[in-house]
C-alpha cells in the first residue's frame, strides 16, 4: 500500500486527516486556501515536508481565486496570501520555503495571469514528486549507516505521512528493509499527540517492518539495556551550525543516545536547513494549546485547574548530532562547514 498524505484530485487538494489515524482513513477535500491553513494548524496534515507541499497546493487554490487580470497586481495579491500561509505554523521552515518557491515561480512565469496560475499548479505537483524522490535518495544514503538486523529508535513521525511520501527518518528504515537488512523499529509514543504510537507504528505495520511502541520516558532504560543500535529522527528546522529543531522530546533522546554511545542521526532534506538561522537562538518554537496536554482523546487527564507547558518542539544542540542524512549525502561535523557547502551546491543546481 502506498501512503499518500496529500494529492490533487480535480480542483481539490485532498488531505489525509492524520488526526483520525490509525482508526479511520478519511480524506478532506480542500477547495480554498483557508481550509488548507486550517488543516495545517489543526495537524490534519503535519510533518515539515508535508506542510510545505500543503502550503504550495493551498497557494494554488488562493491563486485561482484572485480576481486580477494584471500580472503585477496578481503577483502582489499572491504575495499577501503567501505571507498568511507562511505563518500557519512557525517552526518547520519548509512552510516558508515552499511559499518562497511559489512566489519565485509566479515571478518567473511569463504571459497572462492564467498562464501564471497554470505554472503554479505544475510547480506544486513537482514539489510533491520531488519530495518523494528526495526522500528515496536520503533513504539510500541513510540505509548504508544501518547495520544488518539493527533496531532503529525514532521519535514522532517522520514517515510517508509527514512528507510527500516515503519519509525521511522512516525512509531510512524503509530503504534498509528494501536492501534486505531486516531492521526493526522502536517508536517513541510521542506525547502529547502520539504521532509515534498512532502514525509511525501504523506506517511500519503497513510495511511489514517490525515495530514496538515505547513510552517516551522509557528511552533511558531501553538504551541502557543495549536494545537500540541507532537513532534516526526527522527535523523541522536545522540551523547552519547543525542545531536541530524537531518534535519535543527529541533532545532527551539525543542526551540518552550520547550517554549510551548510540549514534544519533537526523534525516532531513536540504530545504529543512535554514540559511537564515545561525543557531538554535534563531529558531522559533511553537507553543500549542494547553488542552493538548490536559486532555487525552477528549478526556481530562490533568487535575482540574492545572495549567500546562506545551512546547511542540525542542532543539538538539549540534554536538549531540552524529550526522545529518540529506538527499546529497551524509553531512558530518563541523556542521558550519558541511552545511554551508551543501547549501551552496544546492543553489548551483
Ligand atoms: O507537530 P508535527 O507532528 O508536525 O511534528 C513533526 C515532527 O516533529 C517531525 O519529526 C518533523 O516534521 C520531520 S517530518 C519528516
Amino acid at each position: 500500500m502506498t501512503i499518500r498524505p496529500i494529492y490533487w484530485q480535480d480542483e481539490a487538494v485532498m488531505i489525509l486527516d492524520q488526526r483520525l489515524l490509525p482508526g479511520k482513513l478519511v480524506y478532506l477535500p480542500c477547495r480554498d486556501m483557508r481550509r488548507v491553513i486550517h488543516c495545517i494548524k489543526t495537524l490534519a496534515v503535519r510533518g515539515a515536508p508535508a506542510i510545505g507541499v500543503a502550503a504550495a497546493m493551498g497557494l494554488v487554490l488562493a491563486a485561482r481565486a484572485i480576481k486580477a487580470d494584471d500580472p503585477a497586481k496578481f503577483r502582489a495579491a499572491l504575495a499577501r496570501r503567501a505571507q498568511v500561509m507562511a505563518q500557519a505554523r512557525p517552526t518547520a521552515v519548509n512552510l516558508a520555503w515552499a511559499c518562497g518557491q511559489m512566489l519565485e515561480t509566479a515571478r518567473a512565469a511569463e504571459g497572462e495571469v492564467s498562464a501564471i496560475v497554470e505554472a503554479l499548479y505544475h510547480k506544486s505537483q513537482r514539489m510533491l514528486e520531488d519530495d518523494i524522490a528526495i526522500n528515496q535518495a536520503m533513504g539510500r544514503h541513510g540505509a548504508a549507516l544501518v547495520p544488518h538486523g539493527a533496531t532503529i529508535l525514532t521519535h514522532c513521525n517522520a514517515g510517508a505521512l509527514a512528507t510527500g511520501g516515503y519519509g525521511t527518518a522512516l525512509g531510512v528504515a524503509r530503504a534498509a528493509a528494501e536492501a534486505g537488512k531486516n531492521p526493526s523499529v522502536i517508536a517513541d509514543e510521542t506525547r502529547p499527540l502520539l504521532q509515534g504510537a498512532r502514525l509511525t507504528a501504523w506506517e511500519m505495520v503497513q510495511e511489514n517492518i517490525p515495530v514496538r511502541v515505547a513510552p517516551d520516558s522509557a528511552v533511558g532504560v531501553i538504551m541502557s539495556r543495549g536494545m537500540v543500535d541507532l537513532v534516526v529522527v526527522g527535523a523541522d528546522r536545522i540551523a547552519m551550525n547543525g542545531d536541530v529543531a524537531n518534535k519535543v522530546g527529541t533532545f532527551n533522546v539525543a542526551l540518552q543516545a550520547q550517554r549510551h554511545g548510540v549514534p544519533f542521526y537526523v534525516a532531513a532534506p536540504l530545504s529543512t536547513i535554514d540559511p537564515g538561522a545561525k543557531s538554535a537562538d534563531d529558531i522559533p518554537i511553537e507553543e500549542r494549546a494547553a488542552v493538548e496536554i490536559t486532555k487525552l482523546g477528549g478526556r481530562a487527564i490533568a487535575a482540574p485547574g492545572a495549567g500546562a507547558i506545551n512546547f511542540a518542539f525542542d532543539v538538539t544542540p549540534n554536538d549531540l548530532v552524529t550526522a545529518i542524512i540529506t538527499e546529497v549525502g551524509v553531512l558530518r561535523p563541523p556542521y558550519e562547514k558541511s552545511l554551508a557547502q551543501a547549501k551552496a551546491n544546492e543553489k548551483i543546481q
